[in-house]
């Protein structure tokens, strides 16, 4: 089995993927957050740094696109392949964000299954390249993710990711399984899991009951415990403290050599709503911690959590 890591649009850039591998073992591939598709006229991919491949040497990387139009894809992934030599591309047909869905991008694709073979048909038969999926039940409706399936069985796509959750329930809720398994029989594409693997415990009750899915990915639990996948994986762990202290700082100190305090001030904020749970600290706690704005005494505040007993 493989663990991938999830891309986390804000969160899992190019030195958050790098920092994170050199400090914990056991996954296996990145999907860089996604990027938006455009016509040739307008594209500039020199510009997206994430997707550099000098940035991208520590493992397998595969960059991720939103949009909705068959020839601007078509036009970015043969621009992505002549700049950096990418031969695999993933489809973000998943993303609730309201301002997305609205224009028609992300999960709010996924009522029109028409658009989404438009899409895969015309990079499938007029680029070399390897496409995939990334996607949840539906908008509204799980039926929109069997409606989907049909419809791109039997183009070759290198497989399909579903996080079993419909986009107007955002994160909240369990996902629902029933309606994953109904999506295994839909299809015969390679399915990769995401969502809510959060402990060793969820992982093996999962893979019993889909012993057919051989790739796990993991977004936020990642971000709560960075040792995740070690322990899925059964590798020798320990000294957790230790090395998420290291990898706390050396983060911090990464951050702060190509950003100014204020940024990496706010990227820091962002990942202690999920760090809070490592270090074991309380809502209060939090909160006050949140409320520095400063990053001198954030990063001091945050560092003793870290160290504390
Ligand atoms: C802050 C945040 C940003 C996300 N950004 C992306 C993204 O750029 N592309 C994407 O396909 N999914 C994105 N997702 C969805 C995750 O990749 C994943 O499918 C979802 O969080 C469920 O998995 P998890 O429970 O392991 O986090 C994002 C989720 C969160 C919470």
């Amino acid at each position: 089995m493989r663990i991938w890591l999830a891309p986390l649009d804000g969160i899992t850039n190019f030195q958050f993927r790098n920092c994170l591998c050199r400090h914990v073992n056991g996954i296996d591939i990145f999907i860089a957050p996604f990027l938006p598709v455009q016509e040739l006229s307008k594209l500039n991919v020199k510009k997206w740094k994430d997707l550099w491949p000098a940035n991208n040497t520590i493992r397998p990387m595969t960059p991720q696109l939103m949009g909705n139009n068959p020839a601007h894809f078509v036009d970015t992934l043969n621009e992505l392949h002549r700049e950096y030599g990418y031969t695999s591309f993933n489809w973000n047909i998943g993303c609730p964000v309201a301002q997305v869905v609205r224009r028609t991008r992300g999960c709010g694709v996924m009522p029109h299954p028409e658009i989404v073979e438009a899409v895969v048909k015309a990079v499938t038969e007029q680029t070399p390249f390897q496409f995939s999926l990334k996607m949840r039940l539906g908008l509204h409706n799980k039926s929109e993710s069997l409606e989907i399936l049909d419809r791109v069985q039997n183009y070759p796509l290198e497989y399909v990711v579903i996080h079993p959750r419909l986009g107007e329930q955002m994160y909240e809720g369990i996902p629902d399984w029933n309606a994953l398994e109904e999506c295994l029989l839909h299809t015969s594409h390679r399915l990769i899991y995401s969502g809510d693997v959060w402990t060793k415990d969820d992982y093996d009750r999962l893979q019993e009951r889909f012993p057919t899915i051989q790739d796990w990915m993991l977004g936020r639990p990642i971000l709560c415990n960075p040792f995740l996948a070690e322990e899925i994986k059964g590798l020798d762990t320990g000294d957790e403290k230790e090395r998420f202290l290291r990898y706390y700082q050396r983060y911090a100190d990464e951050l702060l050599e190509t950003r100014k305090e204020k940024s990496t001030l706010f990227i820091l904020k962002e990942l202690w709503h999920y760090y809070a749970t490592f270090a074991g600290i309380t809502a209060d706690e939090l909160k006050t911690l949140l409320r520095i704005n400063d990053f001198e005494p954030f990063y001091e505040r945050s560092l003793m959590f870290l160290k504390r007993d």
